[in-house]
């Protein structure tokens, strides 16, 4: 048996939420939030942390700083049963976090990277990451000083037995340079949002962009938001709807529907019903600020993915 079923390398950092602000900040003015929330923040940490909740056994690798943010984020993956044991600590370096002001039907969002630009191939150990079934990355673009190695990595997890999957995010820059393509050489599934995959391929359309991904990786999945996701498979195409819910916060709703999908791609499920449960999941994420507090209340989980009508068997077959 493997130690993990999924290894997860990616970003690790915080988020900070100011509620109550009012609709429109003046400079040198001070502003008064009525509440304040510390959660897990990044793509890769929300998704570890969600699929882990799920019942996945999770092994994470990434770095932080030697600072108490640094910390609190360890400790709330800890807590939600992730193996932490991967992830490096650099004194010296500071945490990145991610500053979030919602202002009125608008957010502000601010981030410093931090460590989230030093984890480097030397910080990963490749044995601890061959020790599971699956391989997952998420933040591509932000890992900078690892993403010249990331198509070696992928390509060696392939070598390994390992399937793997990517979530590369936003490009910043918005260049989507050649060397993503490179690294979907050896993804066997990869989870861009609409826009994502449109800037990747240059195409118009969620069609036509399934139809160019089709020919670079063996499953193309799509989140399109409120409208759910649409999943390729060859020439075996599968839309699944959104369940119907008024979000309260839609921060790490892809990284929900990823960790979802993922946990049900794992156990072996067809894939509308994947598709399925990663809209259920992402749907949950919602219903919570922040990406992780609706997965932290285990009752609310439970409660809504039965009322979801989505059965969670909670270990894959070994
Ligand atoms: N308003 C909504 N109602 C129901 N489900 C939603 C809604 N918004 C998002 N979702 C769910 O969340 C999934 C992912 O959303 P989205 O397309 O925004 O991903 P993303 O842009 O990668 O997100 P992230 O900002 O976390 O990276 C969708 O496929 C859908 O299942
Ligand atoms: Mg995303």
């Amino acid at each position: 048996m493997k130690r993990f079923e999924i290894s997860v390398v990616g970003e690790l950092n915080a988020d900070l939420i100011l509620y109550g602000l009012p609709p429109a900040l003046e400079p040198e003015r001070e502003h008064l939030a009525t509440d304040f929330a510390i959660t897990l923040g990044s793509s890769s940490a929300i998704f570890a942390h969600n699929i882990s909740l799920l019942g996945s056994r999770v092994g994470f690798t990434s770095c932080i700083g030697g600072d108490p943010l640094g910390k609190f984020c360890v400790d709330r993956l800890r807590e939600s049963g992730v193996d932490v044991s991967g992830v490096k600590t650099l004194p010296g370096k500071t945490t990145g976090v991610t500053v979030i002001l919602p202002l009125g039907k608008q957010r502000q969002i601010l981030t410093y990277l931090g460590t989230t630009l030093d984890l480097q191939l030397e910080h990963l150990d490749l044995n601890h990451l061959r020790s599971a079934s699956h391989f997952h990355l998420s933040s591509f673009f932000l890992l900078r000083a690892l993403r010249p190695r990331i198509p070696d990595l992928f390509s060696q997890m392939k070598k390994a037995g390992l399937t793997t999957s990517l979530d590369t995010n936003d490009d910043p820059e918005d260049l989507w340079a050649d060397d993503v393509k490179a690294v979907l050489k050896n993804v066997d599934i990869f989870l861009p949002n609409e826009r994502e995959a449109s800037r990747l391929t240059g195409a118009d359309n969620v069609r036509e962009a399934l139809d160019a991904l089709s020919r670079l990786v063996p499953i193309a999945v799509i989140k399109c938001g409120p409208d759910g996701a649409t999943a390729r498979r060859g020439k075996d195409q599968f839309h699944a709807p959104p369940l119907s819910v008024q979000p309260v916060d839609t921060v790490g709703a892809g990284d929900s529907f990823n960790a979802g999908f993922l946990h049900k791609f794992m156990l072996r499920a067809n894939l509308e019903d994947c598709l399925a449960y990663g809209n259920a999941v992402a749907a949950l994420s919602t219903t919570r600020a922040g990406g992780t507090e609706a997965f932290r209340d285990r009752q609310h989980l439970e409660a809504f993915l039965q009322a979801a009508n989505v059965r969670n068997s909670s270990r894959a077959p070994q």
